[in-house]
Protein backbone atom coordinates (compact mmCIF):
# COMPACT_ATOMS: atom_id res chain seq x y z
CA UNK A 1 0.00 0.00 0.00
CA UNK A 2 1.22 3.65 -0.96
CA UNK A 3 1.64 5.54 2.21
CA UNK A 4 -1.41 8.60 1.06
CA UNK A 5 -2.11 12.21 1.99
CA UNK A 6 -4.23 10.63 5.17
CA UNK A 7 -1.86 9.43 6.51
CA UNK A 8 0.83 12.28 6.63
CA UNK A 9 -1.47 14.25 7.83
CA UNK A 10 -2.62 11.81 10.56
CA UNK A 11 0.97 11.12 11.60
CA UNK A 12 1.73 15.05 11.62
CA UNK A 13 4.96 15.21 9.31
CA UNK A 14 8.38 16.17 11.66
CA UNK A 15 5.92 16.66 14.50
CA UNK A 16 6.65 14.62 17.84
CA UNK A 17 3.85 12.69 19.54
CA UNK A 18 2.29 14.61 22.43
CA UNK A 19 3.61 14.24 25.57
CA UNK A 20 1.72 11.51 27.21
CA UNK A 21 2.91 8.62 30.16
CA UNK A 22 4.07 5.78 27.82
CA UNK A 23 6.07 8.60 25.87
CA UNK A 24 7.68 9.62 29.38
CA UNK A 25 8.50 6.86 30.22
CA UNK A 26 10.82 5.83 27.75
CA UNK A 27 14.07 6.72 28.40
CA UNK A 28 15.06 10.25 27.05
CA UNK A 29 17.62 9.50 24.32
CA UNK A 30 14.85 6.83 22.75
CA UNK A 31 12.28 9.47 22.34
CA UNK A 32 15.14 12.55 21.56
CA UNK A 33 16.23 9.66 19.04
CA UNK A 34 12.69 9.53 17.51
CA UNK A 35 12.43 13.01 16.69
CA UNK A 36 15.99 13.09 14.99
CA UNK A 37 14.18 10.05 12.62
CA UNK A 38 11.10 11.79 11.68
CA UNK A 39 13.16 15.86 12.00
CA UNK A 40 16.65 16.63 11.23
CA UNK A 41 17.60 13.64 10.21
CA UNK A 42 14.44 12.90 8.34
CA UNK A 43 15.11 9.32 8.19
CA UNK A 44 11.23 8.74 8.06
CA UNK A 45 11.41 10.26 4.20
CA UNK A 46 13.08 6.92 2.25
CA UNK A 47 13.02 4.74 5.08
CA UNK A 48 9.03 5.30 6.47
CA UNK A 49 7.75 6.28 9.75
CA UNK A 50 7.85 2.61 10.92
CA UNK A 51 10.84 2.24 9.52
CA UNK A 52 9.90 -0.52 7.49
CA UNK A 53 10.77 1.49 3.84
CA UNK A 54 7.37 2.25 3.06
CA UNK A 55 9.13 6.18 2.17
CA UNK A 56 7.00 9.03 3.35
CA UNK A 57 8.33 11.11 0.06
CA UNK A 58 7.73 9.24 -3.22
CA UNK A 59 10.06 11.45 -4.51
CA UNK A 60 12.85 10.46 -2.58
CA UNK A 61 15.08 6.85 -3.05
CA UNK A 62 13.46 3.74 -1.74
CA UNK A 63 15.25 2.92 1.84
CA UNK A 64 16.12 -0.42 3.34
CA UNK A 65 13.57 -2.03 6.02
CA UNK A 66 15.21 -1.24 9.04
CA UNK A 67 12.64 -3.50 10.94
CA UNK A 68 14.22 -6.52 8.57
CA UNK A 69 17.71 -4.94 9.97
CA UNK A 70 20.09 -7.48 11.80
CA UNK A 71 22.49 -4.58 12.02
CA UNK A 72 24.81 -4.40 15.47
CA UNK A 73 24.57 -0.96 17.33
CA UNK A 74 28.04 0.03 16.44
CA UNK A 75 27.31 -0.80 12.76
CA UNK A 76 24.25 1.20 12.58
CA UNK A 77 26.08 4.42 14.15
CA UNK A 78 28.85 3.69 11.19
CA UNK A 79 26.35 3.47 8.65
CA UNK A 80 24.04 6.69 10.11
CA UNK A 81 27.52 8.52 9.98
CA UNK A 82 29.22 6.97 6.93
CA UNK A 83 26.40 6.44 4.42
CA UNK A 84 26.33 3.84 1.89
CA UNK A 85 28.34 5.00 -0.90
CA UNK A 86 26.44 4.06 -4.36
CA UNK A 87 23.48 3.40 -2.70
CA UNK A 88 21.66 6.58 -2.04
CA UNK A 89 21.91 5.97 1.52
CA UNK A 90 23.45 9.61 2.90
CA UNK A 91 26.40 9.81 5.23
CA UNK A 92 25.14 12.04 8.31
CA UNK A 93 28.47 12.50 10.07
CA UNK A 94 29.89 16.49 8.30
CA UNK A 95 33.71 14.81 8.44
CA UNK A 96 32.86 11.93 6.10
CA UNK A 97 35.20 11.15 3.78
CA UNK A 98 36.95 14.49 4.51
CA UNK A 99 39.09 12.70 7.23
CA UNK A 100 39.60 9.14 7.25
CA UNK A 101 37.09 8.46 9.43
CA UNK A 102 35.08 6.13 7.37
CA UNK A 103 37.34 3.24 6.24
CA UNK A 104 39.80 6.14 5.73
CA UNK A 105 38.21 6.79 2.12
CA UNK A 106 37.76 10.35 0.75
CA UNK A 107 35.22 11.63 -1.68
CA UNK A 108 38.23 11.26 -4.13
CA UNK A 109 38.69 7.77 -3.71
CA UNK A 110 34.79 7.30 -3.63
CA UNK A 111 34.69 9.14 -7.16
CA UNK A 112 37.46 6.74 -8.00
CA UNK A 113 35.26 3.86 -7.53
CA UNK A 114 32.21 5.35 -9.31
CA UNK A 115 30.56 5.76 -5.82
CA UNK A 116 28.24 8.59 -5.44
CA UNK A 117 27.51 10.02 -2.20
CA UNK A 118 23.63 11.13 -1.68
CA UNK A 119 23.44 14.49 0.36
CA UNK A 120 21.75 14.16 3.96
CA UNK A 121 19.03 16.16 4.62
CA UNK A 122 21.34 17.87 7.51
CA UNK A 123 24.23 16.67 9.12
CA UNK A 124 24.24 15.27 12.85
CA UNK A 125 26.27 15.23 15.98
CA UNK A 126 28.09 12.07 17.12
CA UNK A 127 25.37 12.18 20.30
CA UNK A 128 22.53 12.73 17.74
CA UNK A 129 23.97 9.45 15.99
CA UNK A 130 23.65 7.56 19.32
CA UNK A 131 20.42 8.71 20.21
CA UNK A 132 19.32 7.72 16.76
CA UNK A 133 20.70 4.14 17.56
CA UNK A 134 19.62 3.79 20.67
CA UNK A 135 15.77 4.92 19.26
CA UNK A 136 16.33 2.07 16.43
CA UNK A 137 17.53 -0.69 18.77
CA UNK A 138 14.20 0.27 21.25
CA UNK A 139 11.73 0.52 18.48
CA UNK A 140 12.99 -0.50 14.68
CA UNK A 141 15.37 -2.75 14.44
CA UNK A 142 15.05 -6.56 14.79
CA UNK A 143 11.19 -5.62 15.90
CA UNK A 144 9.66 -7.23 12.58
CA UNK A 145 6.54 -6.18 11.05
CA UNK A 146 4.54 -2.94 12.24
CA UNK A 147 1.20 -3.77 14.04
CA UNK A 148 -1.56 -2.46 15.92
CA UNK A 149 0.24 -2.82 19.40
CA UNK A 150 3.83 -2.02 18.21
CA UNK A 151 2.21 1.17 16.72
CA UNK A 152 0.60 2.53 19.84
CA UNK A 153 3.96 1.54 21.39
CA UNK A 154 5.54 3.35 18.87
CA UNK A 155 3.89 6.48 18.97
CA UNK A 156 3.33 6.28 22.96
CA UNK A 157 -0.73 6.64 21.97
CA UNK A 158 -3.27 5.43 19.67
CA UNK A 159 -2.79 7.60 17.44
CA UNK A 160 -4.35 7.98 14.21
CA UNK A 161 -2.11 5.91 11.94
CA UNK A 162 -2.77 2.85 13.96
CA UNK A 163 -6.26 2.83 13.54
CA UNK A 164 -5.85 3.36 10.09
CA UNK A 165 -3.28 1.28 8.95
CA UNK A 166 -4.46 -1.85 10.76
CA UNK A 167 -7.93 -1.25 11.37
CA UNK A 168 -9.78 -3.80 14.31
C1 LIG B 1 17.69 9.67 0.73
C2 LIG B 1 17.11 8.48 1.27
C3 LIG B 1 17.56 8.03 2.65
C4 LIG B 1 17.58 8.76 3.80
C5 LIG B 1 17.17 10.21 4.00
C6 LIG B 1 18.04 7.86 4.83
N1 LIG B 1 18.31 6.64 4.30
FE1 LIG B 1 19.01 5.00 5.31
N2 LIG B 1 19.13 3.97 3.57
C7 LIG B 1 18.71 4.43 2.35
C8 LIG B 1 18.98 3.42 1.36
C9 LIG B 1 18.66 3.55 -0.13
C10 LIG B 1 19.60 2.33 2.03
C11 LIG B 1 20.17 1.07 1.43
C12 LIG B 1 19.18 0.20 0.75
C13 LIG B 1 19.95 -0.97 0.20
O1 LIG B 1 20.56 -0.84 -0.84
O2 LIG B 1 19.97 -2.00 0.88
C14 LIG B 1 19.66 2.71 3.42
C15 LIG B 1 20.19 1.91 4.41
C16 LIG B 1 20.17 2.22 5.76
C17 LIG B 1 20.65 1.35 6.81
C18 LIG B 1 21.25 -0.05 6.63
C19 LIG B 1 20.22 -1.10 6.92
C20 LIG B 1 20.78 -2.50 6.79
O3 LIG B 1 20.33 -3.37 7.55
O4 LIG B 1 21.61 -2.72 5.92
C21 LIG B 1 20.44 2.00 7.99
C22 LIG B 1 20.77 1.51 9.37
C23 LIG B 1 19.86 3.29 7.66
N3 LIG B 1 19.70 3.39 6.30
C24 LIG B 1 19.48 4.23 8.59
C25 LIG B 1 19.06 5.52 8.29
C26 LIG B 1 18.84 6.55 9.26
C27 LIG B 1 18.94 6.37 10.76
C28 LIG B 1 18.52 7.68 8.58
C29 LIG B 1 18.29 9.07 9.12
C30 LIG B 1 19.35 9.63 9.95
C31 LIG B 1 18.51 7.33 7.18
N4 LIG B 1 18.84 6.01 7.04
C32 LIG B 1 18.20 8.22 6.15
C33 LIG B 1 18.15 5.65 2.07
C34 LIG B 1 18.03 6.69 2.97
Amino acid sequence: MMVGAGLLAGVGLGMPPAPDPVVSAQTDTVAAGGRLYRGKGDCQACHGWAGDGRKMNLQMPDGANLRASTLTREQLVFVIKCGLPGRYMPAYDRRAYVDDRCLGRTRADLDRMGLQLFDPPATLQNREVERLADFLLAKVVGQGPMDRQKCIDFWGEEARVCRTEFPD
